[in-house]
């Protein structure tokens, strides 16, 4: 489906470039270093990812405010043509809005009207959709001069000319045999584009590249994770591995073939008072620590920390590590804001980062140095009872007790923040955090992982889910899922006012210097809030997940606030049991409002799933055992826990391929659906396997109608 959506842009198939439109005819320059430090000043654009250099994603517009907030209509919408999910903030320059969908592509409309201009699909093979552990992804571009970078999922990194969508250069950042890909936005810093690269999960070493902007050649690299033998790899990283990350881990396990992870796959931010980089490092791969670094009592870095890297070139400055000896998949790779507080000598203002991880801290460091100035946790936690005097966390003492029954930790992988973008109102001096409580049932492989798995993390991602489960059981999973806004106070160290919502997963912050924050939801809420006291002042549907970040900007003297909705991301099919109903299908849009907008926008389609078992159930208890296992390692991070799928990808319980062993075959070992991301297991699972899995897919759908659970 996904891929006859995305070539439904103009008639001409595949393109490489389709122009759909001219471009505005004016005569403007490209965006200058000057103009990006000084974005801040010019909020009539959205320039970079969060806005400005300091990322707090706080515009100084003044159109919109407490008391006209509640004529926010839709100006336009735009569709972006997928099913997919849909991460992506719009850049706005010169009355052109650079937004991306799933797969890479890129759209450049006129942000006046939402007509397209041009659009430029990478085309990424559908192949390489299992080389992402979160869906096929993009969190949008970068501007500079008079270029768009745009970091491609296969691994590529972009420019192309802002004004047709001509490509002007492609350099490949990765291996590709390796499950590297890209979903994070570049970032621009004196003329080099920087870049980093997402994979941990499936067994890859992270690192950060600094490329040239006008001709794409690399200049420095730095890898956050030593390589498999500790020697230079003739990088900027080679002087502090030698004399500081080596020893931190062991030589042997499975860091030492799976890469170590490590991976900067989303926040990379530029201090420009102190002319360095900061950069969010992701998980440990495989995530549990006892099988990645069995001898080892080190604290592996740089995994899970906070990197600042000389700018220029790239070398190590200072570090601080959120979760040493990651054993949950705790990423810091979370947004880092950066902002000056009333944390000097007298009072005096300090700069200083902060930033919310997925381990349930809020972190406020001191800039220059990288010094503990103060965290405290924004969630309930159980997996830590607190912060030490140099920030490190003391773990409770059952946090790492993984070996026997399951036992759940929270927060759990999906964080108590993930992607979703914070942001920072300077004037109320609060950091508005997306929160969440995801728990998760940790507990080791039962059974010898397959060397040939494209996941392995360590652990038994069924632990607690046997085959059969009473009625009322996804009941209680959605339950212990928990959402909220919190507006937390970085000086005290406490959230001012929360908002508690449905669920988790809920979208990305702006805050505007009229005192008001907004944020749109799962299930399509977009909200404005009073930035001081959390009250709702003004609230919409826009019929699809609204996740990502917002931005704003300003053409003619008329403020825009615009969003990118969608369906899919790690939530979507890593967790579809949480969605309170069946989820329609949906498709991603750029959803843009202004006072008085009287646009309406399309309704979700009409889901053409007929929610029955489409055959018998059968097979002995020890095959659907042994399907469970083999469906947990291969299939569940795509299809869903207890094959619930929230219904980005097929359910597979009211497939009727999984009723006829032929059809099923077909897809599942003879790879017939690659080109749309389903590809062939056959390297990883036996026939008999196939055939379990089948088994294991039958009986839940069959368990589904006995528990009165089918309908949901
Ligand atoms: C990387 C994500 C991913 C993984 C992992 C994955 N699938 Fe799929 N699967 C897909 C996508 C995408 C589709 C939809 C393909 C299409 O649109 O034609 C799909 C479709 C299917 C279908 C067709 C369903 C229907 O009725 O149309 C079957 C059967 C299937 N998958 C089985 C499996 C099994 C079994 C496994 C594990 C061995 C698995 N998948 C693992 C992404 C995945």
């Amino acid at each position: 489906m996904s891929k006859l959506l995305r070539a439904g842009l103009c008639a001409t198939a595949c393109a490489i470039l389709i122009a759909c439109g001219d471009a505005p005819s004016d005569t403007s320059s490209g965006v200058t270093d000057a103009a990006l430090s000084a974005a801040a000043d010019t909020p009539e654009s959205w320039l970079t990812y969060s806005g400005d250099y300091k990322e707090q994603r706080h515009s100084r517009l003044t159109g919109i405010t407490k008391e006209n907030v509640a004529d926010l209509g839709v100006a336009w919408t735009y569709d972006l043509s997928t099913g997919r999910g849909v991460e992506s903030t719009p850049i706005v320059h010169d009355g052109i809005m650079y937004v991306t969908g799933a797969w890479s592509i890129l759209h450049a409309l006129d942000a006046k009207t939402g007509e397209e201009l041009w659009s430029y699909d990478p085309e990424v093979s559908g192949e390489d959709a299992i080389k992402g552990c979160c869906d096929v992804v993009n969190r949008g571009v970068a501007i500079y001069d008079d270029k768009v970078y745009l970091g491609v999922f296969d691994g590529r990194l972009e420019a192309l000319n802002a004004k047709t969508g001509a490509l002007v250069w492609s350099k490949v950042t990765v291996d590709q045999t390796q499950p590297y890909t890209i979903t994070m936005a570049p970032r621009v810093v004196k003329g080099k584009v920087i870049i980093g690269n997402s994979g941990g999960e499936l067994g890859v070493r992270g690192y950060v590249s600094s490329y040239d902007a006008q001709t794409g050649d690399l200049d420095w690299r730095f890898y956050t994770v030593p390589n498999s033998e500790k020697k230079a790899d003739g990088a900027a990283s080679d002087e502090i591995m030698a004399s500081l990350v080596n020893d931190t881990w062991g030589d042997t396990g499975g860091w030492v073939t799976d890469g170590g992870g490590g991976t900067a796959w989303d926040s990379i931010v530029y201090d420009e008072e102190n002319d360095q980089l900061l950069v969010g490092v992701g998980n440990g791969s495989p995530w549990n620590a006892k099988i990645r670094d069995p001898e080892g009592k080190g604290d592996n870095l740089f995994l899970s920390s906070i990197l600042a890297l000389d700018a220029d070139t790239g070398t190590y400055k200072w570090h601080f590590q959120t979760t040493p000896r990651d054993q949950w998949d705790f990423t810091a790779t979370q947004s880092i804001i950066l902002a000056d507080l009333p944390l000097g000598k007298n009072g005096a203002d300090r700069r200083v980062v902060m930033q919310a991880p997925k381990n349930g801290f809020f972190y406020v460091l001191d800039a220059a140095t990288g010094e503990f100035l103060s965290g405290n946790n924004f969630v309930p936690m159980n997996w830590a009872t607190g912060l030490d005097d140099n920030g490190r966390p003391i773990e409770a003492s059952n946090a790492r007790d993984t070996a026997g029954e399951p036992i759940p930790i929270f927060p759990g992988p999906l964080g108590a923040h993930n992607w979703h973008p914070m942001a920072y109102s300077p004037q109320e001096k609060l950091a508005y955090i997306p929160a969440q409580l995801i728990p998760q049932l940790y507990q080791d492989n039962q059974v010898e992982p397959d060397p040939d798995a494209y996941w392995n993390l360590g652990y038994n991602l069924s632990a607690g889910v046997p085959p059969v489960f009473p009625a009322g059981t996804l009941d209680a999973f959605r339950k212990g899922n928990q959402g909220w806004l919190v507006a937390w106070d970085p000086i005290k160290q406490e959230a001012r006012w929360t908002v508690q919502h449905d669920g988790p997963w809920n979208g990305g912050i702006l805050s505007l210097d009229t005192g008001i924050v907004l944020q749109g939801q799962r299930e399509g809420d977009v909200s404005a809030y009073d930035a001081g006291t959390g009250d709702k002042l003004w609230s919409t549907n826009v019929k699809a997940g609204a996740l990502s970040g917002m931005s704003t900007y300003a053409i003619d003297g008329e403020q825009y606030v615009t969003i990118t909705t969608g369906w899919g991301s790690a939530y979507a099919l890593s967790a579809g049991y949480g969605y309170s109903s069946v989820v329609p299908p949906q498709v991603g849009r750029v959803v843009t409002f202004k006072l008085g907008g009287t646009e309406t926008i399309p309704d979700a389609m009409e889901s053409a799933v007929e929610r029955t078992p489409k055959g018998e159930a059968f097979g002995s208890q020890a095959q659907i055992m042994d399907g469970l296992g083999l469906y947990s390692e291969s299939c569940l991070v795509c299809h869903g826990p207890l094959v619930v799928s929230s219904g980005v990808l097929p359910d597979l319980r009211w497939s009727y391929a999984a009723a006829d062993k032929n059809e099923w075959t077909d897809i599942v070992s003879n790879g017939s659906r690659s080109g749309n991301g389903m590809v062939s297991f056959k390297d990883q699972v036996s026939p008999e396997g196939m055939e379990a899995i089948r088994a294991y897919v039958m009986s839940q759908s069959h368990l589904a109608v006995a528990n009165n659970e089918a309908g949901e």
